[in-house]
């Protein structure tokens, strides 16, 4: 993917052709836009930009993302990163895309879908929830992004491992499983704090899915122990024209470990919008 001009407020990344309605994609924690490597890869014909989190990637730090979207000093929230994706697609000439997140990305989508709704010409939402934490989720995102600031550092988030891959996945890919541990192991402590706060400080956005009615995807790894099928289900039942993919021998990172299988349904995502 081509990385786009240096100036933007993220790292952005275009690949494909530039007509027609593009996919967005927005990663997951705490990795970077590269997670979706394999899956664009296998759809050329669409057009995608990408985009690192502020922190992840090429993308600049929490701080100076939130000064340059004017709103200097905010907490960590990803409804700066939402209003840094629509200055992004501004600054491209994009008036409107088709978001789709993987898991923290899904939680970036859904402000972008509350922030900027005219934006939106379609959504997808991959392993990911539209509810809160609870306040022991809360807690222990507050702990990891204490301990990541600290001596812990970015080993903060190595027992993610865990709930990333699914049981396939670990059973018959040792090279995928070390490929994760090592973006777990390289993953910027700033970028684990903000994000974990972020996310710790996220609301409910069910009732936004509501408002939607625009083509969307929702997608889950079938071994994902991250996002439930409970979760999924209270997606689909909001959306109006909504397609419910499971993926098979995926777990919490469908993209990477099932690039085919998402790939396909993204081009159905994107072909259902550009009709
Ligand atoms: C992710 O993959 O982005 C994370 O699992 C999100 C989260 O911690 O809720």
């Amino acid at each position: 993917m081509a990385e786009v001009s240096g100036s933007e407020p993220l790292a952005a990344y275009r690949s494909g052709p530039h007509h027609g309605i593009p996919i967005l994609l927005l990663h997951g924690f705490p990795l970077d836009a590269l997670m979706w490597e394999d899956v664009v890869m296998r759809m050329p014909e669409v057009p995608v930009i990408s985009v690192d989190a502020p922190g992840f990637g090429d993308s600049p730090s929490f701080a100076d993302v939130a000064y340059a979207v004017g709103r200097p000093g905010a907490h960590p929230s990803l409804e700066v990163v939402a209003d840094a994706v629509a200055a992004v697609l501004a600054r491209e000439g994009i008036h409107r895309v088709i978001p789709v997140g993987l898991s923290m990305g899904g939680y970036v989508a859904l402000a972008l879908a509350e922030r900027h709704y005219s934006l939106l010409a379609g959504i997808g939402l991959l392993d990911t929830k539209s509810t809160a934490d609870d306040a022991a989720a809360r807690a222990n995102r507050l702990r990891i992004a204490d301990a990541a600031e600290g001596e812990a550092g970015s080993t903060a988030v190595a027992p993610m491992i865990d709930g990333l891959l699914g049981a396939t996945t670990k059973a018959e890919r040792p090279d995928l499983v070390a490929e994760v541990i090592g973006l777990l192991a390289a993953a910027p402590p700033a970028g684990i704090a903000w994000g974990q706060r972020a996310m710790a400080a996220r609301p409910d956005r069910t009732e936004v899915l509501a408002a939607l009615d625009v083509p969307a995807l929702v997608l889950r790894g079938a071994e994902d122990v991250l996002s439930t099928q409970e979760a999924v289900e209270t997606m689909a039942h909001r959306l109006a024209d909504v397609e419910v993919v499971v993926v098979p021998e995926a777990g919490h990172m469908t993209a990477m470990e099932q690039p085919d299988e998402v790939a396909e349904a993204l081009r159905r995502l994107w072909e259902r919008v550009n009709v």
